[in-house]
């Protein structure tokens, strides 16, 4: 069948090696994709959230499955707009309709549907501008640091944590009288700090049943030792060793089963990944966000440890036949680099010419080669790759153990540069050092 992949970064470029390796898929388009994903399908120039240009190329090129990697059409209903159309109905959407995707796109939305299936996460409440004294109230009766939370999208920036009681009023004032983050912050959620480790748990669903993806850690902010501006991310590594059967039985029973049973007694259908933010706290995993997509940069140590074919998985999941289906997954530890743009996540330029690609010709094989994931690249008239976004590009690399799997990673990493390049050198160091 044709497959159309929508999106542009790492994650799309993971999820477009996996797809083109399944000998279900005949043609593959990826839009609008990076100078990567070229090499695993055809990139199209289709923007993401124009839905009508998207049904045109999908009628016209006997697309039957559109894949969609980021949160925002699934949030502007991208799903419902395939399932209201006669022509493009029969069409297998791999993501969940604007409702299931307020689990994302509403943090008040998904804190309350939380409480409503009892499913663990921090303390909260919610706030409008007409609200605001009683938020100030609420504030007074937490404990430092403050937890505040934009409602709506606001490009991964919508989340303050901040020491003091004085600052935590000044920010909730500016989120609720002077929009800081426009729209998105008409409501904040307010929510107790929990004190842990993070992880992420990924599950595709077909809204009954579901499969667990591998788990896996990433590196948000842009210092080491995790220090300095949040990203969107500086590194993965899969599986997390915390995540232990123990630990992922706790997940299993009192997130992931709540959260399907929750979604089928509210009658929301759901076909697609739900990635949990989880926070273990001492032990006992509270959620701390669901997104409606896969995490970047996750998905490029998560997708290529999965050994089974993805678009069954994904045919399963459109026809609600997971229970059927079964995953496949290698054992060995992946750890995926992130390097980027000299000034991420502020001010950072592109077209810089990326040097070194020549060492990694030819497809990666987890185990054997390290896999090069592109994020923020392009390719000019000449064929020359350049930078062309903060985060630019990744390697994934697998071996038998985590601190092999990580020396391989930055060994790789070391072979590619342009000017300005950056990447943290610490990615998993913190998971080693919980486990000595
Ligand atoms: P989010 O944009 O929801 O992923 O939040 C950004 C980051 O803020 C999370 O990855 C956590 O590191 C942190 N965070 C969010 N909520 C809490 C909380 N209740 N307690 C502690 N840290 C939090
Ligand atoms: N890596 C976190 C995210 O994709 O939201």
């Amino acid at each position: 069948m044709n497959i159309l992949l929508l999106g542009s970064g790492g994650r799309e470029h993971a999820i477009a090696y996996k797809i083109s390796q399944s000998s279900l898929c005949e043609q593959l388009f990826i839009a609008p994709g990076n100078a990567g994903t070229d090499a695993c399908g055809k990139n199209v120039d289709l923007k993401v959230d124009d839905f009508s240009a998207i049904r045109k190329f999908v009628l016209g090129h006997d697309v039957q499955m559109v894949v969609v990697g980021p949160e925002a059409p699934l949030v502007a209903g991208i799903a419902d707009y395939f399932a209201d159309d006669p022509k493009l109905r029969h069409v297998m959407v791999i993501g969940p309709g604007s409702k299931g995707a307020q689990l994302e796109g509403s943090k008040d939305f998904a804190k309350a549907f939380m409480q409503r299936h009892n499913i663990p996460t921090a303390q909260y409440r919610t706030f409008t501008r007409d609200t605001l004294s009683d938020g100030i109230e609420f504030l007074s009766t937490l404990q430092a640091p403050y937890v505040l939370k934009a409602d709506g999208l606001a490009g991964g920036k919508g989340v303050l944590i901040v020491p003091t009681l004085a600052e935590a009023e000044r920010e909730l004032r500016s989120m609720l009288e002077d929009a800081k983050f426009g729209d998105a912050s008409s409501k904040v959620v307010v929510e107790q700090f929990l004190s842990g480790i993070e992880l992420s748990v990924f599950v595709l669903t077909d809204g009954q049943h579901y499969l667990l993806l591998p788990s896996a850690k990433d590196y948000k902010r842009i210092g080491e030792g995790d220090t300095g501006l949040n990203t969107g991310g500086m590194g993965s590594v899969s599986p997390v060793p915390f995540a232990d059967k123990e630990f992922m039985k706790k997940v299993e029973e009192r997130i992931v089963k709540r959260t399907i049973r929750g979604l089928i007694k509210e009658e929301i259908p759901y076909k697609g990944f739900i990635f949990v933010g989880l926070m273990n706290v001492a032990g006992d995993p509270y959620v701390i966000e669901y997104n409606v997509r896969m995490g970047d940069p996750e998905t490029e140590s998560v997708f290529p440890r999965i050994k089974s074919d993805v678009v069954e998985l994904f045919q399963h999941t459109w026809h609600g036949t997971l229970d059927q289906s079964d995953i496949s997954i290698d054992s060995r530890t992946a750890a995926c680099v992130m390097m980027v743009a000299q000034g991420y996540p502020e001010h950072y330029e592109k077209g810089k010419a990326i040097h070194g690609l020549e060492n990694f010709d030819g497809e990666g094989v987890p185990g054997e080669k390290p896999l090069v994931f592109h994020c923020g690249t392009k390719t000019d008239a000449q064929g020359q790759v350049l930078t062309n976004g903060g985060r630019v590009i990744c390697v994934t690399c697998f071996a038998n153990t985590l601190p092999e799997a990580l020396l391989k990673s930055y060994q790789s990493a070391d072979l590619i540069q342009w000017e300005g390049k950056y990447m943290r050198r610490d990615i998993g160091q913190d998971l080693l050092k919980l486990m000595v």
